[in-house]
């Protein structure tokens, strides 16, 4: 046999000898990569292949193919020997302590003025108040002419309006149809009235959307809780005595609350309901525009030309409206100093209110 068919077996001999003497899979890698690598050990010895004897080389091709296969195996078997090993030596160290605490799985959590949300949906559940939504794009119609406030009616000017523009159209002209982004939630008194027959009790909480110069306690984009009471007899006794009661389950029975006049075209009488500054506590800041209230609603008895657009007769039936702003609520109830944080979208503010699921 040639001079090749020699090297070959030493290889062999060789190669087997230092798999054996391996400690871990990192020895074989290498011991691996010194053999089949491009200047390998047995890779170069392949290579004189072409010039062994032609008479001889049948019998050397097929010695070089069973070293290298050979080779090959035993490393294989010797990696999954060495994997195993390591593995039950890991597990025979491991320590399993029952008793220790679960990793933590990050869940989401409700945004705070979605508690709130949740919190009025619950206290007007109380009261007997049922659930009722409306769009939150809606109609001048709907959202002004419907509630007592004709077109160029100077009350107007209480809501900064963001108007739709026709598709295709002007962007700078409002829709003919007189499509809008809803101000408040007041449209929905309308649509429940002509849905529901009286009794109606209904809360209505939904996002609205206004043009305004964005403040510490003004938002373009806000949600309102809007509440409808309609029924015989009602009378603004009944809407004082609620909004108390409302006050005290959500703040707590320190709460100091008080009614001033107020005015909306679409109740009348009108009152604005406040609460003393959480945040401040009285003193006056930034939040409570330093008047230590925050007018936390608007409310009234439902005006007679409204119930009259609701397809209520006005002779038979009273009512009584009030629709409050979410976001104060929130800002009330956290001490939070500025709107703005509400919707930041900055977890480092909102992970501090892991409240509601
Ligand atoms: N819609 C009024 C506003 O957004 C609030 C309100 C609702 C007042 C119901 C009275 C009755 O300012």
């Amino acid at each position: 046999m040639s001079d090749l068919a020699d090297r070959l077996q030493q290889l062999q001999t060789d190669a087997l000898a230092e798999l054996a003497a391996a400690a871990d899979a990192g020895a074989v890698d290498t011991l691996r990569a010194s053999l089949f690598g491009r200047s390998g050990r047995l890779t170069v010895l392949l290579r004189g292949l072409g010039e062994v004897d032609p008479g001889e080389r049948p019998a050397v091709g097929k010695l070089a193919n069973d070293v290298r296969g050979g080779l090959e195996a035993a490393i294989t078997e010797r990696l999954a020997t060495l994997r195993a090993a390591d593995a039950g030596l890991r597990l025979a160290d491991e320590t399993l302590d029952m008793t220790a605490p679960g990793r933590p799985v990050r869940v989401g959590h409700l945004h705070p003025s979605m508690t709130v949300e949740r919190d009025l949906r619950e206290i007007f559940h109380a009261f007997g108040f049922e659930i009722f939504e409306g769009p939150e794009i809606e109609t001048d119609a709907m959202n002004f002419e419907a509630l007592n406030i004709p077109p160029d009616h100077p009350s107007r000017d209480l809501w900064d309006t963001l108007y739709v523009a026709e598709p295709g159209g002007d962007p700078r002209q409002p829709a003919v149809d007189g499509t809008i982004l809803r101000t408040h939630t007041s449209p929905v008194q309308i649509r429940a009235m002509r849905a529901l027959t009286p009794p109606i009790r209904v809360i209505t909480p939904g996002r609205c959307f206004r043009y305004e110069a964005v403040d510490a306690s003004h938002g373009f984009e806000f949600f309102q809780v809007e509440g409808l009471v309609v029924d015989r007899d009602t009378s603004l006794a009944d809407l004082k005595g609620m909004l108390e009661e409302f006050a005290r389950a959500l703040f707590g029975d320190g709460a100091k609350t008080r009614f001033r006049p107020g005015y909306y075209p679409f109740t009348e009488p009108s009152v604005a309901f406040d609460v003393s500054c959480l945040v401040c506590g009285g003193p006056g800041c930034p939040a409570c525009g330093r008047s230590g209230w925050m007018t936390i609603l608007g409310a009234g008895m439902v005006h007679p030309t409204v119930l009259r657009a609701g397809g209520i007769d006005p002779d038979e039936f009273q009512g009584y409206a009030f629709g409050m702003g979410l976001d104060r609520i929130t800002l009330l109830r956290h001490g939070i100093p500025d709107l703005r944080l509400l919707m930041s979208a900055d977890l480092r503010f909102l992970e501090q209110f892991p409240g509601g699921r």
